[in-house]
C-alpha cells in the first residue's frame, strides 16, 4: 500500500534539499519556533504500518540525512513523540491508514519544545519541569534493615497506578495550552508525577509539596484544555491529577492564591446568583487588597471595554436561585452556606 508523508525539516546548517519546500512559518502561539521546510515522500509498506516504520524507511531506503528518535518501537521508551497532523502522538503507535488526511500524513517536531534537527527535539524543558517538583519519596518511615523494605498497603498503591504508568514521552507537554504562552508553568506530566509523591502515603513532605504547587506556575495555572488527556498514550490523564492535587492543596489550608480565589468567586457567584457575575471575577481572583495585581489586570478590562465585551454593571439572579443554592447544600463541602 503506498503512503505520503510529508516530512517537517530543520537543519541548523541551513542546507536542505532542492525538493524542499520554502521555510513555513507556524501560527501563533508557536510563531517563535524555526520555520520548517516540508519534504514529501512515497513508501510502500503494509496496510497496518505505523508512522515510525514510515520514517524508518526514508532513512533507510531514501534519504539518509532524515533525523529521527526512536527506540522501543513499541510505545514504551517514549522516544519517538513528535507532532503528526499537528498533534503529539508516539510515532510507534499511530497506524498510517488512521493517520492519512487528504491523501498524506504530516510528520514534524513540535513547534512548543526546542528543535535540534528534523524530528528530534531537545527535552531540556521537558526534564526541567521534571526535576522541579521532587520526582522521588522523602520517606517517613526509619530506614529498613539489610533484608527488609519499606512496606505500604497495597491499596495506597491502587490509587497511583495510573500516574506511575507516565513513559516520559513529553506529549502532554509538547501540546499543552498553558504551556505554549507561559513556560513557567510546570505543565502536566510533572504535575501528574507530584501528585504520585505528594499521595504516597510514604512520603514525609506532602504539605511542602502541596504548598510549593500551589504557587505561580503550579496547580492553578492549568487552562483545562485536556490536551494532556487526549494525547496522553499511556491513559495518565494529567488534568485529573491536577484536579486531585488542588483538592489537597485546598483541604491542606493552602488557599491564599490567585487559583483558590478565582474558585470560590466563581461557586460563590453561581450559588447566590444562579450566573457567573465576570465584573467581580477578576478582581475577586486577584485579591481586592491586592494593589500590584489589581492594577497588572487593568490592560485586560480596557481591552474587553474597546472590543465591547464588558459584562452587564447590574448583575441579575435568575429566577428560581434558590433551587441553585440547594444543589450546593446538598452537595455539600466548601461552598454549602
Ligand atoms: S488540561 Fe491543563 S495541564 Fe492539561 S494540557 Fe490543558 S492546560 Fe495543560
Ligand atoms: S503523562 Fe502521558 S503524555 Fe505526559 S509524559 Fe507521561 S506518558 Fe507522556
Ligand atoms: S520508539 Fe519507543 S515509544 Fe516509540
Amino acid at each position: 500500500m503506498q503512503f505520503t508523508i510529508e516530512v517537517g525539516r530543520y537543519n541548523p546548517e541551513g542546507t536542505y534539499a532542492p525538493s524542499a519546500s520554502a521555510p513555513q512559518e507556524f501560527p501563533v502561539p508557536w510563531d517563535k519556533a524555526p520555520p520548517r521546510r516540508y519534504q514529501t515522500y512515497t513508501v510502500d509498506l503494509p496496510e497496518h504500518a505505523v508512522v515510525l516504520d514510515a520514517l524508518i524507511e526514508i532513512r533507510e531506503y531514501q534519504d539518509e540525512s532524515l533525523a529521527v528518535r526512536c527506540a522501543c518501537r513499541s510505545a514504551i521508551c517514549g522516544s519517538c513523540a513528535m507532532w503528526i497532523n499537528g498533534h503529539a502522538h508516539l510515532a510507534c503507535k499511530s497506524k498510517l491508514q488512521a493517520f492519512t488526511k487528504d491523501g498524506k500524513t504530516r510528520v514534524e517536531s513540535p513547534p512548543s519544545m526546542p528543535v535540534i534537527r528534523d524530528l528530534v527535539w531537545g527535552m531540556e524543558p521537558f526534564w526541567k519541569k521534571h526535576h522541579a517538583v521532587t520526582p522521588w519519596l522523602e520517606p517517613k518511615q526509619p530506614v529498613p534493615g539489610p533484608r527488609e523494605e519499606y512496606r505500604v498497603a497495597n491499596a495506597a498503591m491502587d490509587n497511583l497506578v495510573q500516574e506511575v504508568s507516565c513513559i516520559n514521552c513529553g506529549c502532554c507537554l509538547m501540546d499543552c495550552e498553558s504551556f505554549a504562552i507561559n513556560d513557567n508553568f510546570l505543565g502536566p506530566h510533572a504535575l501528574a508525577k507530584a501528585y504520585r509523591y505528594a499521595a504516597d502515603p510514604r512520603d514525609a513532605t506532602e504539605k511542602q509539596r502541596l504548598g510549593s504547587y500551589s504557587g505561580n506556575g503550579g496547580i492553578w495555572d492549568c487552562t483545562h484544555c485536556y490536551e494532556c488527556v487526549q494525547q496522553c498514550p499511556k491513559g495518565v490523564a494529567p488534568l485529573e491529577q491536577i484536579l486531585k492535587l488542588r483538592k489537597m492543596a485546598v483541604d491542606a489550608g493552602f488557599t491564599n492564591n490567585a487559583g483558590t480565589r478565582h474558585a470560590d468567586a466563581f461557586a460563590e457567584s453561581v450559588r447566590e446568583s444562579g450566573r457567573l457575575n465576570e465584573l467581580t471575577l477578576m478582581p475577586k481572583s486577584t485579591g481586592f487588597f491586592n494593589i500590584v495585581g489589581q492594577l497588572q489586570t487593568l490592560p485586560s478590562a480596557i481591552n474587553m471595554l474597546r472590543a465591547g465585551k464588558l459584562p452587564p454593571i447590574v448583575h441579575h439572579k435568575i429566577p428560581g436561585v434558590q433551587r441553585i443554592k440547594t444543589i450546593f447544600q446538598r452537595i455539600g463541602g466548601r461552598f454549602k452556606k
